[in-house]
C-alpha cells in the first residue's frame, strides 16, 4: 500500500472507517477489518460515540495481537471536551478499544457550549503524557480550525471532514490550509457519488481498468493532503478499495472530474423544504419536535442555532428535489436534519438556507 508523509504522520493512501449504525454481526465486522490492515488499510477510524462504544469494542477485537501494525484513528465526543469528561472519554476508548494509546485522538466536532481552550489544553495534556500521538479535530472549518490553533501552542495535525464528489466545500475552506500547514484530512462519506454524469467516472475507469469507486477514491487522494476512510461491509469493496492506489490518474482526468462534478449550491427558502421521517434515525419533521429534542441529539437543534448566530459556518444542508410533484415542496432534506433546525430556531424560515443539491 502506497502511504503519505504529512507533516509527522506516516498513513496509509487510504483507511478504513468502522462507524455507522450497521446491524451486521461482530464476526463479519472483525473479518473486514483484519483483511482490511491485511491490504494495508491499516488506519482504522471509530469514534466512541459510534454504537454507543460498540463500534470500538469491535475494533478493539479486530486489532488484538496486531497493535504495532495500525493507526487508530478515534474522537471524543464534544459534550465530554471539558477537563475531566475528556480524561474519563479517553479512558473509556482505551478500554473498548484494549490499547494503552491512541494514534489519532479528534475531538468530533466543535462544541458550542465548552470554550475550545479547555478542550484543546485536555487533548494535549494526553499527548504530554504520550498516551495520545496526535491531536486532531473533526468537522472543523477553516475558521475554526485556526481558533484551535490560537488556543494552544501544540499543532494540531489532523481535521476530519466530509469530502466526496457531491461536498466538496473544503476545496474552498480548508484544503489548501491542510497542504501549506501539513494537516492531514481525513475523508470521510468518500464513496458518495453524484446521479449525473457517471458514465464520465466509468469511462474514465476503462482507461485504466479501475471502477468508478476506485477512480473517485484514487481522485480524492491525488489531494496531497487527503486519505479517504471509506466503510464497508462487503469483502469484495474492501478488495476494490485498497487496489485503489496502483494507478497514477493522468492530468487530464483529474482535471475533467474537478470540472464536471461541480456541486450546486444554492440558497433556498427554507419553507420549500420539505423534512420526511426516517427509519434508520431520529428526524424531527417539525420546529416544535427540535426544540424539544426529546431524542436528545448532541449538539442539539437548539445548541447550533447559538452556533450560528455567533458566526458559526454552517456546512449546506443536503437536498434533492423533491417529489412532491404539483405541491408546496421544491426540495426533500437528505442530509443536515440538525443543521436546518438549526438555521429555522436562529433565523426563522424568512432567512434563505444554503442547500448543495445531490443530482
Ligand atoms: N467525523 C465525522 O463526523 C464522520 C461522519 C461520518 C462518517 N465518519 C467516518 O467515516 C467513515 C466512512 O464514512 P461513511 O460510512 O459515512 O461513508 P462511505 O464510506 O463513503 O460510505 C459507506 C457506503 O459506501 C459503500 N461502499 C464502500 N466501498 C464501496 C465500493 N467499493 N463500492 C460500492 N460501494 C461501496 C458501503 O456499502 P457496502 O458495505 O455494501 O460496501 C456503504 O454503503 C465512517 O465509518 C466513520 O468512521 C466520520
Amino acid at each position: 500500500m502506497q502511504t503519505k508523509k504529512i507533516g509527522k504522520l506516516v498513513v496509509p493512501a487510504i483507511g478504513q472507517g468502522a462507524g455507522g449504525n450497521d446491524k451486521c454481526d461482530d464476526i463479519h465486522r472483525i473479518g473486514i477489518i483484519r483483511l482490511g490492515i491485511e491490504l494495508g488499510m491499516t488506519l482504522i477510524d471509530t469514534a466512541e460515540v459510534y454504537q454507543d462504544g460498540h463500534s470500538e469494542e469491535v475494533v478493539g477485537k479486530a486489532i488484538s495481537g496486531l497493535r504495532e501494525k495500525v493507526i487508530i484513528s478515534t474522537k471524543v465526543s464534544p459534550e465530554h471536551g471539558d477537563a475531566v469528561g475528556i480524561k474519563k472519554a479517553f479512558e473509556g476508548s482505551l478500554r473498548r478499544l484494549g490499547v494503552d494509546y491512541i494514534d489519532i485522538y479528534q475531538l468530533h466536532w466543535p462544541s458550542p457550549l465548552i470554550p475550545i481552550e479547555e478542550t484543546m489544553e485536555a487533548l494535549f495534556k494526553l499527548k504530554e503524557e504520550g498516551k495520545v500521538m496526535h491531536v486532531g479535530v473533526s468537522n472543523f472549518s477553516l475558521e475554526k480550525f485556526k481558533e484551535a490553533e490560537r488556543a494552544i501552542k501544540g499543532k494540531i495535525e489532523s481535521n476530519q471532514l466530509e469530502y466526496n464528489l457531491v461536498e466538496r466545500g473544503i476545496e474552498e475552506d480548508f484544503l489548501s490550509y491542510s497542504e501549506e500547514n501539513d494537516i492531514l484530512v481525513l475523508a470521510y462519506n468518500p464513496s458518495l457519488k453524484p446521479i449525473k454524469n457517471r458514465l464520465i467516472l466509468e469511462n474514465i475507469g476503462k482507461k485504466y481498468n479501475k471502477t468508478t469507486a476506485q477512480v473517485v477514491l484514487n481522485w480524492l487522494a491525488s489531494h496531497k493532503t487527503v486519505v479517504p476512510i471509506p466503510k464497508t461491509l462487503n469483502f469484495d469493496h474492501l478488495k476494490e478499495n485498497a487496489a485503489a492506489f496502483d494507478f497514477k490518474m493522468a492530468e487530464d482526468d483529474f482535471k475533467e472530474i474537478q470540472n464536471v462534478f461541480q456541486p450546486k449550491i444554492v440558497e433556498v427558502d427554507p419553507s420549500k423544504i420539505r423534512v420526511l421521517s426516517s427509519k434508520n434515525e431520529p428526524v424531527y419533521t417539525t420546529l416544535e419536535e427540535a426544540l424539544k429534542n426529546n431524542a436528545n441529539l448532541k449538539p442539539s437543534p437548539v445548541e447550533l442555532a447559538k452556533e450560528i448566530v455567533e458566526g458559526g459556518i454552517l456546512k449546506p444542508v443536503r437536498v434533492k428535489v423533491s417529489d412532491d410533484a404539483g405541491g408546496w415542496y421544491e426540495y426533500d432534506l437528505i442530509q443536515g436534519r440538525v443543521r436546518y433546525w438549526a438555521w429555522i430556531i436562529a433565523y426563522g424560515k424568512d432567512r434563505p438556507i444554503k442547500v448543495c443539491i445531490y443530482e
